[in-house]
């Protein structure tokens, strides 16, 4: 299968080198607004180039789009109106109305796309919900989740993110949907600025918590950070009538018991995300290859992205407007 990448940034870049070691991938092309970048990046990896997105889906049979956020939706138009079976990294647009408008298109296309919440593909996250759904766990009571990034993005990052809630923690909102099953109700927010004066420039907070009700009354608390300085923390804790488990406390995890005579972890912590999921990563693409050949179903649809964005826009409510906020409310 020749398989494109659109867009070698940071993700971009990481993913092509993650495809040429994908059984079934015969070929890589890249192609990026940037000539200068994708000329860099192709050379480094060793892998052929388009010139613009046009020419690329000409030439693959399946495609990665990994471009910035803001070009996900007229991408996705693009390769659904050619029928290129598509991999997009989250999100497919930060409003809803655009987000809302690809999903129809992606309906009426038929074209399988699937989108990268890649913590689908983690294995401590597939064995939590392999354990909620053969009901191991029992009845779940709470979902503590943690999202800890270890510094805060550059400046020019902070206005076109979305805010935390969006950029970050969709992350952590579309894990508690695969992991439970349950669609979340309503979300209360807070935030604040609490280390770093340049995210109030833009509106948003540098450390966030919320509380997720879930349809069968579960409940889920949520802390987010964007200074985390033992490292990249990225956990959650499942608590129900049967058993408790957690996700994310392995041989790295950036905390430290002070009890008496307990050893730190051995560590060390992981430094980002590409540490963190690189299976996850390679198991996700790997997938692909097989949605994009008809073999198995999209496991992360365009649908699912529309639901965490609500989520998220629920939260960015609740925490400007100090109240509760119905999910349902986010239409
Ligand atoms: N799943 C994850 O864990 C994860 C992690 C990081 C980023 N992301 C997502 O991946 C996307 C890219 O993030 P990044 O950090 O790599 O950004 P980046 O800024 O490093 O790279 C984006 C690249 O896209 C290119 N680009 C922009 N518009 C384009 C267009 N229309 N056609 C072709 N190229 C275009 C830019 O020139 C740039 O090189 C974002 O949507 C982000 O949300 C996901």
């Amino acid at each position: 299968m020749r398989m494109g990448v659109i867009g070698v940034g940071r993700i971009g870049a990481y993913h092509a080198g993650l495809l040429q070691g994908t059984v079934g991938v015969d070929e890589v092309v890249v192609t990026d607004a940037n000539a200068e970048l994708v000329n860099r990046v192709a050379a480094e990896l060793d892998v052929a180039t388009a010139p613009d997105v046009g020419t690329l889906l000409d030439r693959v049979d399946a495609v990665v789009i990994a471009a910035a956020t803001s070009a996900h939706a007229e991408l996705i138009e693009a390769t659904m109106a050619r029928g290129v079976p598509t991999f997009c990294e989250k999100p497919i647009s930060l409003d809803l109305e655009s987000t809302k408008r690809v999903v129809e298109i992606v309906h009426r296309a038929e074209v399988p796309l699937q989108m990268g919440f890649q913590r689908r593909f983690d294995p401590g996250y597939r064995n939590a919900a392999a354990l909620a759904a053969d009901g191991s766990l029992g009845q779940i009571y709470v979902i503590r989740m943690a999202g800890h990034d270890p510094a805060p993005p550059h400046e020019s990052y902070i206005p076109q993110s979305g805010g935390i809630f969006r950029d970050f923690s969709v992350h952590d909102f579309d894990a508690l949907r695969f992991v439970t099953g349950q669609e979340v109700e309503e979300v209360y927010a807070d935030g604040s600025v609490i280390a770093f004066d340049v995210f109030a420039k833009y509106g948003d907070v540098d450390t966030a918590v919320a509380t997720l009700r879930l349809a069968d009354g579960s409940l889920g608390i949520l802390s987010v950070t964007r200074h985390d300085p033992l490292g990249y923390d990225i956990r959650m804790e499942v608590f129900g009538s049967k058993d408790s488990i957690a996700v994310g406390w392995d041989d790295h995890i950036p905390l430290h018991s002070v009890e008496p005579g307990v050893a730190p972890p051995p560590g060390p912590a992981y430094a980002n995300f590409q540490e963190r999921f690189r299976s996850a990563y390679e198991a996700e693409l790997a997938y692909f290859v097989d949605v994009a050949a008809g073999r198995s179903p999209s496991p992360c649809t365009a649908d699912d992205a529309l639901e965490a964005l609500r989520i998220a826009i629920a939260a960015d409510r609740s925490r400007a407007e100090h109240r509760p906020v119905r999910v349902a409310e986010i239409v």
